[in-house]
């Protein structure tokens, strides 16, 4: 099968998109509205893109051309807290993604206990295993409808007690969730390891 990508309705790519690019990772998102509501939302277009400084990226679409309240909060407060959720946590990952009215907190709706950021006025949430305070550092717009690619650095890295293990982090104590296609997501299956390759040192220019 061939498809020519001109012929695909910008939501027919999206379906196409998000059905072959998988795992994606989820950045749970949270950020401070102008009244100080805490909004929380998930993003699977979600990735690192440096690691000094530690830079973390993420994909925010527009609904019917206005920025979502994630993006217009992080422009207007330059701040914001990527978590990784856990497998207990999918079910409030995915109703997180819920539309709500800008006062409306999804972290209060669903009930997650929240704790003041360290090095940014946003508040994280308690228990998620890993929390990532960030600090906007780009917006870079790609395509036609308007998305945002949205870059932050990292401020301050908060891990669960247990999740490093002689300075990496153990996957299986995360049990992290990715998204595949729709609301379809999958937890860790097996794990192969195999040998470790030589590579030359990251260097810092
Ligand atoms: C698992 C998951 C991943 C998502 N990933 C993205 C994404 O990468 N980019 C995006 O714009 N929307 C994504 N969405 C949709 C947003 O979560 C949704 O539009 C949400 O209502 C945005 O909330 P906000 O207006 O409070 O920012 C995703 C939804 C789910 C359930």
């Amino acid at each position: 099968m061939q498809i020519d990508p001109h012929t695909l309705t910008p939501e027919a790519t999206y379906r196409l998109l998000s059905g072959l690019v998988v795992p994606r990772p989820i950045a749970w998102i949270s950020t401070l509205s102008p009244t100080g509501v805490v909004n929380l939302a998930p993003f699977s277009c979600f990735t690192f893109v440096s690691n000094k400084p530690p830079l973390l990226g993420v994909n925010v679409g527009r609904k019917a051309g206005r920025r979502k309240d994630t993006a217009a909060h992080i422009h207007s407060r330059g701040e914001y807290v990527v978590h990784i959720g856990d497998a207990s946590q999918l079910n409030a990952i995915h109703e997180s993604s819920e539309e709500h009215p800008e006062d409306v907190s999804e972290a209060e709706l669903l009930g997650l206990a929240t704790l003041p950021g360290e090095t940014v006025a946003v508040p994280r949430l308690r228990d998620a295993p890993v929390a990532m305070e960030c600090r906007l550092s780009q917006v870079i717009p790609f395509g036609e409808t308007g998305a945002e690619f949205i870059v932050g650095e990292v401020t301050r890295f908060h891990l669960r007690d247990g999740l490093m293990n002689d300075g990496k982090v153990e996957t299986m104590a995360l049990d992290p969730v990715c998204r595949i296609g729709g609301p379809n997501y999958a937890t860790l299956g097996r794990i192969v390891t195999l040998r470790r390759m030589q590579q030359t040192e990251k260097s810092v220019v």
